[in-house]
């Protein structure tokens, strides 16, 4: 096996930053495909932490490629302050980063129409609850065709010109949503900080695709680190809350320009709970003081906005379904200890809904949010080891929960995560092996 996808299997925050680091231990290149800034990827190396909103979170591994695919919405400003972040730890030296130059850019309007709509939806009860980084906006402009890319920010005049013709017909939206148009000054302003941002990245940019390819070709291991979770994609995902790119395994073929023959295993992150950010259906979300308890327990607050996350069960036909929109080959599983102390921990196994039992989310958003939760529930375990590095070294029900998620999502777990930091981890397979 030598190119291997990660991706998340819920609705993101997974833990993907710290299990991307670890599999790093045996790539040559790491490539995050998709996304941009609205993604917050945490490692924790021997109590320090980093939190990568761009870069790949094989980032702490000196002399492996890290490469942005062209699929990216890449803010040039957050990743020139992230490269400084990691130059000044002596990380990421100028041949260890390559920027697709096919990426488009986030310019501060697309940023300030996602805040416009957010704010005007939270009025309206039409919030998305976005991460307001200009994620939406920037894949809009890509859409239609009239977005800047990371290779026209060496081209002054095409910049110039796409604004122009981009704020045409976006100022207009901007006073509808209740926003001022910007000034000749200010627009100046983004454009020229654009390109002196872009002269800084310049020495990072090339043919992403053809370096990911080459790689493959000669046989490097290359891990492709996924943003966000697969019931976030925009095509499949709990639309319309959902995020404007492709999460599930399949993006990372758009995002990198690689062909699906390429890829030899899929590794899907689940906690051994669920959790959600922003709006959306989340059918086994635990009101109250138990979704507080999880919260806390799981430093469950946005790794990007900060936000609290909303918690809940464990929910097998979300994860189903994103086991098959990926393909998974095999599950990590994450963040097992937050659940040590509880009485007792549940499972939804399946949905009802009018009278039917569904083994995976329906597709109507408001289906989901009708569906009841029909769970299963485990005795609960105290406080897990912290130096459990086996199986073996867990409480028989904290095992017993292992075993039984396992079966029912019917993908092998490949590791299972007891805590943030890179060494406590069970590993159970290498999916490169
Ligand atoms: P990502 O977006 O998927 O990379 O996940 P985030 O970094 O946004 O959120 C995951 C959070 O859980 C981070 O704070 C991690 O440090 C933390 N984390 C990861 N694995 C574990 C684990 O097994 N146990 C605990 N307690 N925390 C974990
Ligand atoms: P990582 O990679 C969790 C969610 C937002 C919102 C929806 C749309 O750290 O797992 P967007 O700003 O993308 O237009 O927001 O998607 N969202 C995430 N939730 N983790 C993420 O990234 C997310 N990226 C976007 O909260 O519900
Ligand atoms: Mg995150």
């Amino acid at each position: 096996m030598s190119v291997v996808v990660v991706v998340g299997a819920q609705w993101g925050d997974e833990g993907k930053g710290k299990v991307v680091d670890l599999m790093t231990e045996r790539a040559d290149t790491v490539v995050r495909y998709g996304g941009g800034a609205n993604a917050g990827h945490t490692l924790v190396i021997d109590g320090k932490k980093l939190v990568t909103h761009l870069v790949p979170s094989g980032v702490c591994h000196p002399g492996k490629a890290c490469v942005l695919g062209d699929g990216m919405v890449i803010d040039p400003h957050t990743l020139l302050e992230e490269l400084g972040e990691c130059q000044a730890r002596g990380l990421l030296q100028r041949n260890e980063l390559l920027i697709g130059l096919g990426a488009h850019i986030i310019l501060p309007y697309h940023k300030l129409i996602d805040g416009l709509r957010e704010d005007r939806g939270a009025k309206t009860g039409r919030a998305i609850g976005t991460t307001r980084r200009g994620i939406g906006p920037a894949y809009e402009a890509k859409a239609a065709r009239k977005g800047v890319r990371m290779r026209d920010l060496a081209k002054p005049e095409r910049v110039r010109q796409l604004v122009a013709a981009n704020l045409d017909e976006l100022v207009p939206l901007i006073l509808h949503l209740g926003g001022q148009a910007p000034g000749q000054v200010e627009v100046t302003k983004w454009i020229d900080d654009a390109l002196a941002a872009g002269d800084k990245l310049r020495p990072y940019t090339g043919d992403a695709g053809r370096h990911v390819d080459a790689a493959i070709t000669a046989g490097k291991h290359v891990l492709f680190e996924g943003a966000q979770g697969c019931l976030l994609d925009l095509d499949h995902g709990t639309y319309p809350y959902v995020t404007s790119s492709s999460t599930i395994a399949a993006g990372a073929c758009q995002s990198a320009g690689i062909g699906p023959t390429k890829i030899d295993a899929v590794v899907g992150i689940t906690k051994a709970y669920a959790t959600r950010v922003g709006e959306g259906p989340f059918p086994t979300e635990i009101p109250g003081e138990m979704g507080e308890r999880l919260r806390q327990a799981g430093g469950e607050f946005g790794a990007t906005t900060g936000r609290p996350r909303r918690c809940g069960w464990l929910d097998l036909p979300a994860l189903r379904m994103g086991v098959r929109l990926s393909g998974m080959t095999s599950l990590a599983l994450t963040k097992l200890d937050v659940l040590g102390g509880l009485g007792e921990v549940c499972v939804c196994v399946a949905y009802q809904l009018d009278g039917k039992e569904l083994d995976e989310p329906p597709t109507d958003p408001e289906d989901i949010a009708r569906a009841t939760p029909v769970y299963a529930k485990f005795p609960g375990w105290d406080r897990l080891p912290a130096d459990a590095r086996d199986v073996s070294d867990l409480p028989a029900s904290a095992r017993a929960y292992v075993e039984t998620i396992e079966r029912m999502a019917g993908v092998p777990f490949c590791l299972v995560s007891v805590g943030p930091d890179r060494a406590e981890t069970i590993r159970l397979s290498d999916p490169f092996a």
